[in-house]
């Protein structure tokens, strides 16, 4: 049997959840079975990780005012029109690249902008949707509006995400399916936490609370900085750990781990708590190296991968309680779940498992269950395998 041809469009090359789920997708993809090449909009460590793997990766790289088009910044109307009047140019060229990658069975989008670029270049192979964040408003929502019709089929990370999209596209209702992210199960389950510890010059021994993600507006890190303070009035032992970075690509995340540094030194936080940047190789060490993992999105996690990474290092995990995380977390079961944006709740709940040492080890002990059973990197390919297997079969999804 000849593997069908993948083309895997990701916008963006930095390493976040969308990108870390689709690495792990193709760590397990059977290659027997489909050929994956991918298309970044721009350099960066996705492409090293997918080099790794043994994947062909081309970089298409987006012109600026569409790479600093994104949700996170005040778009003025001209830097609009600009990024839009930019599109099709860009489309022509890149439909050009992908015929002279054909035959292709199948296009794989990984992100807002590649779904309209995929709706664009697809000719005459199929088109998957992979839809990891609740639909965008403006003019990126109305295109993806108008490209809907060439999506041959919707995955999306997590039924909340699956329920706005058909909310906001009832055309595409009948064809949205969900598959929850998987993880590398021995990765995470043989971090090192002493020696992410050592590296990093923390804290040897000291109970340490920790969040890992991207320094974005809507992940919470004050939230998390601020109960901070409240838990370090109570245990003056406690230490605390930040571990990510700012996202360049996007204009509007810039600065903000500066904001960060500035606030929690301006708590008086600067010797119990530490940044380490983005952490790339070490991630399943950081994890841990970690007492409590914290999650505290402000505004719904459409999935939240850092959620099922914790469960995977077996740590406990407290977690904001909305979008796709309770269908992950049960409260008081496998995790801990607290009111987003509340300080007051998340201080709370950061001192109880602090103090209860059993309460952390039974929820921890059912997360590293739960993760096996429901979100390995194995189960994940499967489901995807299967859903491409509809797709490129004909049959309707
Ligand atoms: N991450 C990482 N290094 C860091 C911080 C975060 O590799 O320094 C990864 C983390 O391991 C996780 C992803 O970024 O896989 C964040 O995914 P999530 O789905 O939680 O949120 P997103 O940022 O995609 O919205
Ligand atoms: C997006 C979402 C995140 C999700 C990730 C992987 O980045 O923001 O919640 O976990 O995709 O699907």
């Amino acid at each position: 049997m000849t593997p069908r041809r993948i083309l895997y469009l990701n916008p963006s090359a930095h390493l976040g959840g969308a990108e870390r789920s689709l690495v792990g997708l193709l760590e397990a993809l059977d290659r027997r079975a489909f050929e994956p090449l991918a298309a970044l909009g721009h350099h960066g460590l996705l492409e090293n990780a997918l080099r790794r793997l043994g994947i062909a990766c081309e970089v298409w790289p987006w012109p600026p005012a569409l790479l600093r088009y994104g949700r996170y910044h005040a778009n003025s109307a001209a830097a609009k029109i600009s990024a839009l009047a930019q599109l099709p140019s860009y489309a022509v060229r890149v439909r050009a690249r992908a015929r002279a990658l054909a035959p292709l069975a199948l296009v794989h989008s990984n992100g807002i902008k590649s779904h309209l670029l995929g709706a664009w270049i697809k000719g005459g192979a199929k088109l998957l949707w992979h839809v990891r964040d609740f639909p965008p408003a403006g003019e990126a929502g109305r295109l993806l509006g108008a490209a809907a019709r060439r999506a041959d089929g919707v995955v999306a990370n997590s039924y909340a995400v699956a329920q706005a999209w058909k909310a906001r596209y009832p055309r595409l209702g009948g064809r949205i399916e969900v598959a929850h992210n998987g993880v590398n199960l021995p990765q995470f389950a043989h971090g090192q936490g002493e020696l992410f510890r050592q590296r990093h010059q923390l804290w040897p021994g000291a109970p340490l609370v920790g969040m890992i993600g991207v320094l974005a507006p809507w992940k919470g890190q004050e939230i998390f900085i601020q109960a901070a303070r409240r838990v370090l009035d109570v245990r003056p032992d406690t230490r605390f750990l930040i571990v990510g970075d700012d996202v360049y690509d996007t204009a509007g995340h810039g600065g903000r781990r500066q904001e960060l540094e500035r606030m929690a030194a301006g708590l008086g936080l600067s010797d119990a708590l530490r940044f380490t940047g983005f952490v790339d190789e070490e991630i399943a060490d950081a994890y841990a190296a970690l007492d409590l993992a914290v999650h505290a999105s402000t505004r719904p996690e459409p999935f939240g991968r850092v959620v099922i990474e914790a469960m995977a290092a077996g740590k406990p995990i407290i977690a904001a309680d909305d979008g796709g995380v309770p269908e992950i977390i049960r409260h008081g079961e496998n995790g801990w779940l607290t009111p987003p944006g509340d300080v007051e709740a998340l201080a709370l709940a950061i001192l109880k498992l602090l103090e209860d040492q059993d309460l952390r080890a039974k929820l921890a002990g059912r997360a590293k269950s739960d993760v096996k059973l429901n979100y390995s990197a194995e189960s994940h390919a499967l489901r995807i395998q299967a859903i491409y297997n509809k797709i490129i079969g004909g049959t309707p999804v």
